[in-house]
């Protein structure tokens, strides 16, 4: 993929040119005509629609075509336990939840607490058990309905999930998986055989129905090599291609390149950080898209497209349009200045996470309704 950037499940780096990643990648942009289409089932759209964090997908309209012919899908989406979650995270499962919430349907969750041991050499089995736990609270927390959200843990419903995994490893040779993640001949057979339990959710509950029942996978793009081989090998195996639908990153707090990543927990936004960690984080680390001194900021004007704080507001923190405009107009004038930018995000940030905190707690006593129990 060119030099500049690199983007896989394992690994994202450089600065992301996502019309060329939708190319390279095969997947199709979010059109206009798709998003009327989906406003029929909603009165107002998703922010992350509407400001195209969810910019790609594939057979999101056949998804609908079966959902209008009574044919209703099922959601799949996971998280591979590395350490605490950040905002990061947070993103696509808050999308997830609202899509559940619109449509109604089941959602399968993959808690792949294998992977990261697989593929990182310092990652302890251990290790990953404690993230799974510490994980499973915020997951829980962010508002899944409890009667429709079954919870897959890879080395706990293993006995469900190997065999299946089984039947796509069988179709999934070396070479497909070295090209899609960068393998060698050096590479553990874990990580080689890793894919077939990541597809294994997109098809396991029509398995389980005895009918096949369509997918749609909303996830980061990173994990699109996944689903590229699962839309491959399903057929083979009798079952639908599942549908997927991808975002972008949201920024590191140092700007622009790669994605947000906990593995040094200064540069993410922890769901669990107080409010004076993220204030601290925010002023001392958030990347400005304002001007060096205050006469040329106000002259000049600040730039809200490389502005870390801005960014996060439209990601996920600023619901309102409107009020979003506003910021940014303010901010490109000159009119708003960087560190009453960074005040707003804090502020925003810090109160959504009280509430997801508040929540947490609550969640720690319910996460045994999720798992699934056949
Ligand atoms: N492998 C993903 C990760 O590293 C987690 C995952 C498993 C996932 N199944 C998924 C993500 C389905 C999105 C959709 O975090």
């Amino acid at each position: 993929m060119g030099e500049e950037f690199t983007v896989n499940p394992y690994e994202v780096k450089g600065v992301v040119d996502y019309d060329r990643l939708i190319k390279h990648f095969g997947v199709e942009k979010i059109s206009s005509d798709l998003l009327k289409r989906l406003q029929k089932y909603t009165k107002l759209l998703h922010p992350m629609l509407r400001r195209k964090v969810f910019f790609a997908h594939r057979d999101f309209s056949w998804i609908l075509d079966e959902y209008d012919k009574g044919n209703k899908f099922f959601l799949y989406t996971g998280r591979a336990p590395s350490g605490s979650m950040h905002i990061g995270h947070a993103l696509p499962m808050l999308f997830t939840k609202w899509l559940q919430d619109v449509f109604n349907c089941d959602l399968w969750l993959q808690i792949d607490d294998e992977e990261k041991f697989l593929l990182k050499p310092e990652m302890t089995f251990e290790q990953s058990q404690e993230f799974l736990q510490d994980n499973l609270v915020d997951i829980v927390a962010l508002g899944f309905n409890p009667k429709k959200t079954h919870i897959l843990i890879d080395t706990q419903h293993a006995g469900l999930m190997y065999k299946e995994a089984c039947k796509v490893a069988k179709k999934l040779t070396f070479s497909m998986v070295r090209s899609s993640f960068g393998f060698t001949e050096q590479t553990n057979v874990g990580s080689l055989f890793y894919t077939s339990m990541q597809a294994v959710p997109a098809f396991l509950p029509s398995v389980i129905a005895k009918k096949e029942i369509p997918c749609l996978i909303p996830h980061a793009i990173d994990q699109d090599p996944h689903f590229r081989l699962t839309r491959d090998i399903l057929p083979k195996l009798g079952h639908y291609k599942p549908a997927s639908i991808q975002c972008s990153f949201l920024p590191p707090l140092t700007g622009a390149e790669g994605k947000m990543s906990s593995s040094s927990g200064e540069q993410a936004i922890l769901l669990t950080d107080t409010p004076e960690a993220v204030k601290k984080k925010i002023n001392k680390y958030a990347f400005s898209g304002g001007k060096d001194t205050l006469e040329e900021h106000r002259k000049l004007g600040g730039n809200p497209d490389i502005d870390v704080s801005f960014q996060y507001l439209k990601y996920l923190f600023e619901e309102d349009d409107k009020k979003l405009a506003k910021i940014e107009g303010d901010y490109r004038s000159g009119k708003l200045l960087s560190g009453e930018l960074k005040a707003i995000a804090i502020e925003k940030i810090n109160s959504f996470l009280k509430e997801h905190q508040k929540k947490r707690e609550k969640a720690k006593k319910e996460v045994g309704k999720f798992i699934y129990n056949p």
